[in-house]
């Protein structure tokens, strides 16, 4: 994992089967793709290098330029690098075969994830893939896990949105301030779901991620992170 530079987190660089897909999907449409929420670039980079056409885009210059600077040089004229931040960022509509969102929905609260969502579905091309990945609280989160469910119970709409990350964080003594964002809006493979139908997505996949690959934050039980794969109908 490797530290991000503005406090979200870190970038995974294992990467998962939602961002395989992506990789080996882009390589074989000759339509532009977009990666939001890039970090350095790891699904960027071998979205590059599989012969992708890629605009990636990241609230923070500073990864940018670092991707910039890692990409092979004659690679870099079908890069596109754009800072940006969801969910003010716009791109034309109908300009993407592909976007991929990894691990950034949940620093947004319930209507800027739902006025993401539904701009991603602007941006992609009939027929387009749009591939989402977030935190579940069943990963780093796991003391969230009483409060996240009994919400759902309730039918409450955002049961993940998650203040004072401190009294969640495995090893983190209660209280004591860590740096990060205000709040976490966790999510799962269903309210994902729900996020893109209500858009006007077909889903092909939801699932669980499995992430025990985290290594020295507790135990894990395969559903750290929660993708799906959704389809602008043509
Ligand atoms: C946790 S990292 C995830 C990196 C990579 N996508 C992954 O899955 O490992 C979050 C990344 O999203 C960016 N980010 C966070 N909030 C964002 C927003 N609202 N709009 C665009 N980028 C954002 C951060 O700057 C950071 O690079």
């Amino acid at each position: 994992m490797r530290p991000t530079l503005n406090g979200t987190g870190f970038m995974f660089e294992v990467l998962d089967e939602f961002a395989d897909d992506f990789i080996h999907y882009a390589g074989t449409i000759p339509d532009p793709v977009l990666e939001v929420g890039c970090a350095y670039g790891v699904a960027t980079l071998p979205a590059l290098a599989g012969g992708a056409r890629v605009v990636a885009c990241d609230m923070e210059q500073g990864h940018l330029d670092i991707l910039t600077d890692s990409a092979p040089a004659e690679q870099r004229d079908r890069l596109e690098c754009v800072q940006g931040q969801l969910p003010g960022v716009d791109f034309e509509a109908e300009r993407f075969g592909a976007i991929l969102c990894s691990r950034v929905l949940h620093f947004l609260d319930g209507s800027a994830v739902d006025a993401s969502v539904r701009n991603m579905y602007r941006w992609l091309k009939p027929g387009g893939r749009l591939y989402l990945v977030a935190d579940t609280p069943y990963g780093i989160w796991r003391k969230f896990i009483p409060v996240f469910e009994a919400r759902r119970e309730r039918g409450h709409r955002w049961p993940g949105v998650m203040i004072a990350l401190e009294n969640y964080l495995p090893n983190v003594p209660p209280d004591r301030p860590i740096k990060g964002p205000p709040f976490m809006n966790l999510l799962d493979a269903d309210l994902l779901t729900r996020t893109c139908v209500e858009a006007g997505f077909r889903i092909e996949r939801a699932s669980f991620i499995d992430r025990s690959d985290f290594v020295g934050l507790g135990s894990m039980d395969g559903r750290e992170n929660a993708g799906v794969l959704a389809i602008k109908p043509r």
